[in-house]
């Protein structure tokens, strides 16, 4: 984007392919992380006098219009973070669209509604993306690709529009492919990384390559207890996925084979149920043992025994990569582990990467100042993928 700034955009109408998909309560935005972090590029763009057209998706409508996924609360939040007004288009490369590229000044800012009222964004057909991808061309003379947690999409914004139109990188996606390369290419050791979240199988992946690549592997969240149930724990009604568990078996024999250190709860913050994260009644936890979990509880947070342990498993690191919270943190009594694990963070000198979604959110939806971390990344999915070692459709789009 640089060279693009340097040689000048007055009057270019520029395309940038951002990811505004934010949580929303509603239409209020819980987290504007995902806006804030593309604001760079695009108000470099707009000072610059380009008109500047960002386009995004928002959840995953199915490929027509549907007012609960419309991006206009993500352009007037945008709008206020850049202090000026920003145009919105009521369709994505309709009548609306071309209009409000047209009206735009040098220097404006116009949003397109989410790519994914449109068939042609997410086909699995060439062709049908294809066609999608010359609509979108016609908004525009060239392509700045920012939104990275969309880049291991292969969908029309991403993959196939940056053909169609000279094509550049954006700050954001320079930054957080900078900061992942050095998770891959020369990491600091002690590589330490901390895995959270629901899914065993979105992980799975990923553990594989990082059983080759980290000295040690800290397991949370409610994947945790596939692993428990792996080492042949009772889990009680806990979260499982009985189909992950003899992959998990693998792994677990793997680790001791290679020598990575893969650390799993002692102990468990358990519940009756699931926890209402609307009403935040008390759930009244109580905690135990890992592999004393009665058959009518279900886990929810890493226990006390385990916050310790695993902070002290993070003191020694010289590089951590975090993805995923420890426990169902929206709820205040299965907060806690997110929290040792965020404060751990803080406290070590280790160079920190807290990988998207999630636990970005809880990071600051917990109150710590993500100032303070090393570098939170915007794309959950995206940055997981990366340190798979895959090639992302969304950067190979923008690498000639
Ligand atoms: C994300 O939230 O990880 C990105 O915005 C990608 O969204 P998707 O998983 O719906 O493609």
């Amino acid at each position: 984007i640089d060279e693009l700034l340097a040689a000048g955009v007055t009057g270019t109408r520029v395309f940038v392919r951002a990811d505004l998909n934010v949580p929303l309560d509603g239409t209020r935005i819980t987290d504007d992380g995902r806006i804030r972090a593309v604001l760079p590029t695009v108000k470099a763009l707009a000072d610059a006098g380009a008109k500047v057209v960002v386009a995004s998706h928002l959840g995953r409508p199915k490929g027509a219009p549907d007012p609960a996924f419309s991006l206009a609360p993500a352009a007037a939040r945008l709008g206020e973070l850049l202090g000026t007004e920003v145009a919105f288009a009521t369709d994505t490369v309709g009548d609306s669209a071309l209009a409000t590229v047209d009206g735009l000044a040098d220097g404006g800012v116009a949003v397109v509604e989410n790519l994914r009222f449109n068939a042609g964004e997410t086909s699995k057909d060439d062709v049908e993306r294809g066609a999608f991808a010359d609509r979108l061309a016609e908004l525009a003379d060239v392509y700045v690709g920012d939104g990275f947690g969309a880049v291991h999409r292969k969908h029309a914004s991403v993959f196939d529009l940056p053909a169609r139109l000279p094509h550049y990188v954006g700050f954001l996606i320079a930054t957080e492919v900078g900061v992942l390369k050095k998770l891959t290419d020369d990491v600091q050791r002690p590589y330490v990384v901390a895995l959270g979240g629901a899914k065993v199988s979105d992980k799975l992946a990923v553990i594989d390559e990082l059983l080759k690549k980290a000295d040690r592997i800290l397991i949370g969240g409610g994947m945790a207890y596939t692993f428990l149930k792996a080492k042949g724990y009772e889990i009680g009604s806990s979260l499982l996925q009985e189909d992950q568990v003899p992959v998990v078996v693998e792994y677990i024999e793997r680790a001791e084979k290679t020598g990575v250190e893969l650390v799993l709860p002692v102990d468990a913050l358990v519940g009756a149920a699931f926890p209402d994260l609307k009403t935040k009644a008390p759930a009244n936890p109580t905690a135990v043992a890992a592999d004393a979990i009665p058959a009518d509880r279900m886990g929810l947070d890493i226990g006390p025994e385990s916050r310790k342990l695993y902070a002290s498993k993070l003191t020694d690191a010289a590089t951590v990569f975090w993805n995923g919270p420890m426990g169902v943190f929206e709820h205040p009594d299965y907060a806690e582990g997110t929290k040792a694990v965020a404060q751990a963070l803080l406290d070590s000198p280790a160079f920190t990467v807290v990988g998207g979604g999630d636990s970005a959110a809880a990071v600051r939806l917990l109150g710590f100042d993500e100032n303070a971390f090393g570098h939170i990344s915007t794309g959950g999915g995206a940055s997981l993928e990366y340190l798979e070692g895959k090639t992302l459709p969304g950067l190979a789009a923008l690498e000639d």
